[in-house]
């Protein structure tokens, strides 16, 4: 067959006319279309948050899609068909100038994403993400709802764990500073509270976790490290007064669970996704240095123990729901450790 204009006019239009149909239609028409095993029904109120969510244009920067090949927290879950049936239009969205929001429900309290809607830089210093602080009281209420449904029943067992652990949080704050410290004390393993921060506090060790601390904390914990920052107004619990552990049992150890974990219920995120071992040791290093008083370069931990950072356990040590175990290096503290109990549901 001769290629004349013609010809390959017809072939292009049978190729175009055969990729529709396989790749659009094909699957419209022979793929379940039933509800995923986690979707829901929005509630009216979260109706109104995704018509702000549309209007504000929130999916020119944020997906809501997880493929099988994402593996950042989002893709706690690859989305399926069935997750979208009640999304008219969808927000699938193609463009991740920001975190996909597919399963951003219960991964922060209430107050953090209020925060962080008046000022994206409120919880995190460096976001380029713009503010929504020209919302009225009523939408930013109801653009926090549809932000934590998101993830359908997932989000609502997240929510439900932090408004479990909301509710004691905000009690403890409230009962008095020492009385919430020692409260967040008790929530860690012993074995972490009581461990020293393996890496000395030299220069260089305290120079990275200020950058940390610039970048990570400062507008929540304030540049005094007394919690006054500018996200405090919007917080409850306020965030961390940590010149309180000059008059407080502490250690390296306490500070790296909280800061890998994070403080469940509370505006405090876990950062175990954003900082590798080393750095969360040197923002614990730079907090006890400039905010609890500790000298800088002694080569031992405040309590005196000499401290290397081969010893460092690395952070993939923590279990998570569902982890193979992992082979733990003898410990070099005294005493000998009994096994880590097993990480809060
Ligand atoms: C210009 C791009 C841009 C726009 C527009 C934008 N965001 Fe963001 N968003 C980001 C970036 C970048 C981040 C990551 C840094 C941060 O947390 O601020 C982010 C983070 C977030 C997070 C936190 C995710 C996490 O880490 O848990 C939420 C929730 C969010 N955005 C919701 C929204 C909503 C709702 C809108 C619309 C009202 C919106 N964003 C508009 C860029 C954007
Ligand atoms: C969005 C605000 C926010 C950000 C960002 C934040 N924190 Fe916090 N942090 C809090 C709040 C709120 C609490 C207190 C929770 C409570 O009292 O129940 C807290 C508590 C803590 C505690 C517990 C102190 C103790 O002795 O029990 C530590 C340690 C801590 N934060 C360290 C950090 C570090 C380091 C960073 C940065 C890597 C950081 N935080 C970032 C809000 C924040």
């Amino acid at each position: 067959m001769a290629m004349t204009p013609r010809s390959v006019g017809l072939g292009m239009a049978i190729l175009a006319t055969f990729a529709t149909w396989t790749v659009l239609f094909l699957p419209g028409l022979t793929a379940p279309n039933t509800p995923s095993d986690i979707v829901r029904p929005l509630t009216p109120k979260e109706r109104l948050g995704r018509v702000l969510y549309i209007k504000n244009g929130c999916i020119a920067c944020h997906s809501q899609y997880v493929r099988p090949t994402d593996w950042d927290y989002s893709g706690l879950r690859v989305s399926q068909r069935g997750d979208y049936i009640y999304d008219r239009p969808h927000l699938l969205g193609s463009e991740r100038t920001g975190p996909d929001l597919s399963q951003e429900g219960g991964q922060h309290t209430d107050d953090w994403q209020i925060a962080h809607f008046i000022n994206p830089r409120y919880p995190r210093p460096a976001s380029i993400m713009p503010r929504f602080s020209f919302l009225s009281p009523n939408e930013m209420d109801a653009l926090v709802a549809y932000v934590q449904s998101l993830g359908g029943k997932m989000a609502d067992q997240r929510m439900a764990r932090q408004r479990h652990w909301h509710k004691l949080l905000v009690a403890a704050y409230h009962r008095g500073a020492d009385y919430n410290a020692s409260y967040l004390r008790s929530l860690v393993p012993p074995q972490w509270s009581t461990m020293p921060n393996p890496y000395p506090a030299t220069q260089v060790a305290v120079a990275q976790g200020r950058f940390v601390y610039e970048q990570m904390c400062i507008n929540c914990h304030g540049p005094l490290g007394d919690g006054n920052g500018p996200a405090a107004e919007w917080l409850d619990p306020k965030p961390f007064n940590f010149t309180l552990l000059k008059r407080h049992r502490w250690s390296g150890g306490l500070i790296y669970y909280q800061v890998m974990n994070g403080i469940t219920g509370s505006a405090m995120p876990y950062f175990k996704e954003d900082l590798e071992s080393a750095k969360i040791w040197d923002v614990a290093n730079y907090v006890a240095v400039h905010f609890i008083g500790k000298n800088i370069d002694s080569g031992n931990d405040l309590n005196g123990i000499p401290v290397s950072r081969e010893s460092a356990p690395p952070a993939e040590h923590e279990p998570y729901p569902g982890a193979k175990p992992h082979p733990v290096a003898p410990s070099p503290y005294p005493p000998p450790q009994p096994p880590l109990p097993p990480h809060p549901p």
